[in-house]
């Protein structure tokens, strides 16, 4: 099987380039949905073997496996096939979606197969992010189940427009029309209830081969199509992104030389030709088309799906990432939005935590806030929650460092779909979709101050500076930060400490030591911090910090230079053994929950501008040194 494995991961990796090659406009992608027992594998089976024309390297893989197959494909022996394939998937089950592939004389198909359970809900959302059509597969036997529902909301919140409810195994109830009619009338309330207001519905039988092909003598009371007959000839919107406002993002820029200055993309909607206004977002700069480029030669209009390169006539700014617009028609632009998210992370979301933000072909710094709400994807309804977990389903706002363009996903897929990357592990951790912007990113513009940070720095003649103590507790963070504070006092400089304890009693004493608590600590410290330094004050923190994203985060907002992050380093032991607040006994004891160096980790600066280790230098000691760092 491992053929099948490798253009598994060529379509995984480079689905773009994969259909490029094999002509888009002749391919159907959908993904099917359903668990084993609903009959999935027979009918994916069904479909590669009744269409006759499975991809060769299918082909050779089963013939190795099964020694029946013939080389056109019709001698297989569909029982082995179909076990063959559920075998695979089972086997599979850690990829995160298996891509099969068959064709007939009309149409090439990716079928992304996907494993049906909740704990797969990430895959399932893989899988649907690239197809054009969903099979949502019900047992006649068993009617609409939670699982129906859950895949149903699943293909509608991923917009996939095309739904066929496949009611299946029609042969194991005699092909009874109104068992038929009533899970249709059931699916359709249900459907209704959550904004699917189209799907086609069809009576098979995947292992009988009723109305898979052609239309079934078994069930003369079905006059629509088959499944393969619709399949094969069912709309997908190529022609509608043609007629929308033109967009797109810049992949690259082409300068061979000083004379060709060229923005190559793949035109995501709407229609090019020279001589067109264009505006480029978000810097809203306009000029006209001049050239369009391809390897082919000049063109004098390109169409949604082509990749071009645009010449303007005016030098303009424009940089990969930027999107080109018509002029006249150009999206919103904005940097903060409404959205709904997908988790696909074991670990879970962490508000207020910087992830990278990768929307079409830019990529942005994004914190994301704490849910709205949750859904119950199997009951639709409304949770209260503060994160979201391995499969959680959430809306939540997300700001982003910086404002881009973007449509609403409901409208455009490419423009207003995105993912999450963890900064530190690189893993892809959430899925999103932009519903809207937020009307406060519009309304709540930056104030203009006359009083400069550099006016306020100057009149207390300092330059601003973070000295940003981490450390287990009980390391001496704050015994160091005070001597610190005092020490500048004597030398006339202007300071703030920030401590832990202190502010958990004020601004912070809604927070609490879990993950998501100790992140929002952190960013309303930093925060305040930057707000000081503003204000021209050197400013001393004391905060165990226990997360590097949190720390990188802070050293972000400030001026280059700004931030001195001082690792005071002891070790566990040690700082157990002083336990100054008698806090590690009753953390040890079990009394204290989520305590740092116990059952909560500290993850260690690994570059910190400073490192003190506590068991060589006094306090004393200490300060001098990381005062004799911020005034040489
Ligand atoms: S942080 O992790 O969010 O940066 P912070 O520095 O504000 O923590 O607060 C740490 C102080 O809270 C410790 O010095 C200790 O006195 C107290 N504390 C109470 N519970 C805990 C806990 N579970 N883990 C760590 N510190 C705790």
């Amino acid at each position: 099987m491992s053929q099948i494995y490798k253009t598994d991961e060529l379509i995984a990796s480079d689905i773009d380039a994969y259909l490029e090659v094999h002509q888009h406009k002749t391919m159907l992608r959908f993904i099917t949905c359903g668990s084993v027992d609903d009959g999935k594998s027979t009918l994916i089976g069904r479909l590669l073997y009744d269409s006759k024309m499975i991809f060769e390297d299918q082909l050779a893989a089963l013939e190795a496996d099964s020694k029946k197959v013939g080389t056109q494909g019709q001698e297989i022996d569909f029982a082995l096939l179909v076990d063959g394939l559920a075998a695979e998937r089972e086997q599979g089950i850690t990829i995160d979606v298996a891509y099969r592939f068959f064709a007939t004389e009309k149409r090439k198909f990716i079928v992304a197969d996907t494993p049906g359970h909740e704990q797969y809900t990430r895959n399932m959302v893989t899988g649907a992010s690239t197809a054009d059509l969903a099979v949502i597969l019900i047992d006649a036997r068993k009617g609409v189940l939670t699982q129906t529902r859950r895949h149903s909301y699943l293909v509608k919140l991923i917009g996939i427009k095309n739904v066929v409810l496949a009611v299946n195994k029609m042969d194991l109830v005699g092909y009874d029309q109104t068992i038929y009619d009533s899970i249709v009338a059931d699916y359709t309330a249900f459907a209704t209830s959550i904004g699917i207001t189209n799907f086609t519905a069809m009576p098979i039988s995947g292992f009988k081969g009723d109305n898979i092909t052609a239309n079934s003598e078994n069930m003369p009371w079905y006059h629509g199509p088959a499944l393969l007959p619709h399949l094969e000839t069912v709309e997908v919107d190529a022609t509608s992104d043609q007629a929308k406002p033109f967009r797109m993002p810049v992949q690259w820029v082409n300068r061979p030389n000083l004379d060709f200055r060229g923005f190559a993309g793949l035109i995501a909607t709407g229609t090019i030709a020279q001589g067109d206004q264009i505006r480029v977002l978000p810097s809203g700069k306009t000029s006209h088309i001049s050239r369009i480029v391809t390897l082919d030669g000049d063109l004098p209009q390109a169409v949604a799906g082509q990749s071009v390169t645009l010449c303007f006539a005016d030098e303009i700014d424009c940089s990969r990432g930027q999107l080109i617009t018509a002029a006249g028609a150009p999206t919103e632009v904005s940097d903060q939005f409404e959205t709904a998210i997908v988790w696909m992370d074991e670990a879970e979301m962490l508000p207020g935590r910087p992830y990278w933000l990768k929307i079409g072909t830019q990529t942005v710094s994004a914190t994301v806030g704490q849910p709205k709400y949750q859904v119950n994807v199997n009951t639709m309804e409304h949770l209260a929650a503060k994160t979201l977990d391995l499969n959680a389903i959430g809306v939540c706002n997300v700001t982003t460092d910086r404002a881009i363009p973007f449509e609403a996903y409901g409208d455009n897929h490419d423009l207003g779909g995105f993912i999450l990357i963890d900064k530190m592990t690189n893993a892809t951790v959430a899925a999103g979709m932009i519903h809207f912007s937020l009307r406060r990113a519009q309304n709540v513009h930056w104030q203009a101050t006359d009083i400069s940070r550099e006016n306020h720095a100057g009149i207390k003649n300092q330059k601003p500076a973070v000295l940003w103590l981490t450390g287990l507790s009980g390391a001496g963070k704050s015994t160091i930060a005070n001597i610190v504070e005092r020490k500048l006092a004597r030398m006339n400089r202007h300071t703030f400490l920030l401590d832990g304890d202190n502010v958990r009693h004020g601004l912070n004493k809604d927070l609490g030591f879990t993950d998501v608590d100790r992140v929002e600590n952190i960013r309303r410290v930093g925060e305040v911090a930057k707000l000081m330094t503003d204000a021209g004050l050197i400013v001393i923190t004391a905060f165990i910090s226990p997360f590097r994203a949190e720390r990188d985060m802070v050293r972000a907002m400030m001026q280059p230079g700004e931030f001195i992050e001082v690792h005071i380093d002891t070790t566990l032991d040690e700082a157990e053994k002083r336990d100054v607040k008698g806090l590690y006994k009753k953390a040890r004891a079990g009394q204290l929950k989520n305590f740092t160096g116990i059952d909560s980790p500290y993850e260690a600066p690994e570059t910190p501008e400073m490192r003190i280790d506590t068991t060589k230098l006094s306090a004393e000691q200490a300060a001098d040194a990381i005062i004799a760092r911020l005034i040489p």
